[in-house]
């Protein structure tokens, strides 16, 4: 594919038809099995998006094609937002939601959601936000690996309340600075190795992540050469002694 020079910008109800036909390309690629990793939106769903007061769209194109889309929402105060059983503590105008990111199968491979995310992140700094989250099938790492790639973390793996998928939240605190604030200091960490094929650690995922984040470690990136997902302790008050062999059981209490 000979590809010309990629621009960025919002989209508007002149892009729905655009929007629509990525879309269907998108779902048509993906396996039965992983129709969930995105909600299938309607034209009603995306014009909300389109001519919204606190949902937008961001698009790449290639030439006049498009060829990657977000949506991005800025919830008002008093307002219902998505995804409120992530964070209620944290006020609406400092947050920023990432949904329903979709690139063309055939630019994939260099990072455009990674791309795009850094993007809306500086356009939500100008607009005051302080909290960026997202939402992702835990059996979809292209987007969670993206995620981690951005400098999100993941603080929280559960089932999603309204479909009962098994789905990872990704938070950041964002800031204008240019220094990493996960990695900077002498935290405990823990390696959890997914080998060469992540697909087939994902089955087993679930449960060690949960305990992970019950003993107070967030993931917070991939370490490529000992393919590994990098946990970092956030919390000192909690116990530092980490036993896998305590999965099951820690799975029959309610809370630590
Ligand atoms: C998720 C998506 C947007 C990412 O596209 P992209 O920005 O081109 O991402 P890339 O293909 O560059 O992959 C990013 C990382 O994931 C890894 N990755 C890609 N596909 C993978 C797969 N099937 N399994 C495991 N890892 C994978 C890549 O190796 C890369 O990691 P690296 O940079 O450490 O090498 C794209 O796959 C997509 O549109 N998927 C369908 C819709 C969807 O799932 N959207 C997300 C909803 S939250």
């Amino acid at each position: 594919m000979n590809k010309k020079h990629l621009t960025v910008k919002k989209l508007d109800i002149s892009n729905l038809p655009d929007v629509m036909n990525l879309q269907q390309k998108i779902i048509s690629g993906l396996h039965p099995d992983e129709q969930h990793f995105i909600l299938h939106r309607t034209e009603e769903d995306y014009l909300k998006s389109l001519n919204g007061k606190s949902s937008n769209m961001l698009g790449v194109f290639d030439g006049e094609e498009l060829i990657a889309q977000t949506v991005y929402v800025m919830p008002h105060n008093g307002e219902l937002r998505d995804m409120p059983e992530f964070r209620p503590d944290i006020p609406n105008q400092d947050i920023v939601i990432y949904e329903a990111i979709l690139v063309d199968p055939a630019y994939r491979g260099s990072s455009l959601m990674k791309r795009m995310l850094e993007y809306i992140e500086n356009h939500a700094l100008d607009n005051g936000r302080k909290h960026s989250m997202i939402q992702i099938a835990i059996d979809n790492p292209a987007s969670w690996i993206n995620a981690l790639h951005h400098g999100m973390a993941i603080t929280k793996v559960d089932y999603d309340p309204n479909d009962g998928v098994k789905v990872l939240y990704l938070e950041k605190r964002i800031t204008h600075q240019t220094t990493p604030t996960l990695k900077q200091d002498n935290k405990k960490t823990y390696s959890l190795h997914l080998g060469e094929n992540i697909h087939t650690q994902i089955p087993a995922l679930f449960n060690k992540m949960q305990y992970l984040i019950r003993n107070g470690y967030h993931g917070v990136c991939l370490d490529k050469e000992t393919q590994s997902l990098i946990w970092q302790q956030q919390d000192t008050s909690r116990t530092n002694i980490l036993d896998f062999r305590n999965i099951m059981q820690y799975k029959k209490v309610s809370s630590l």
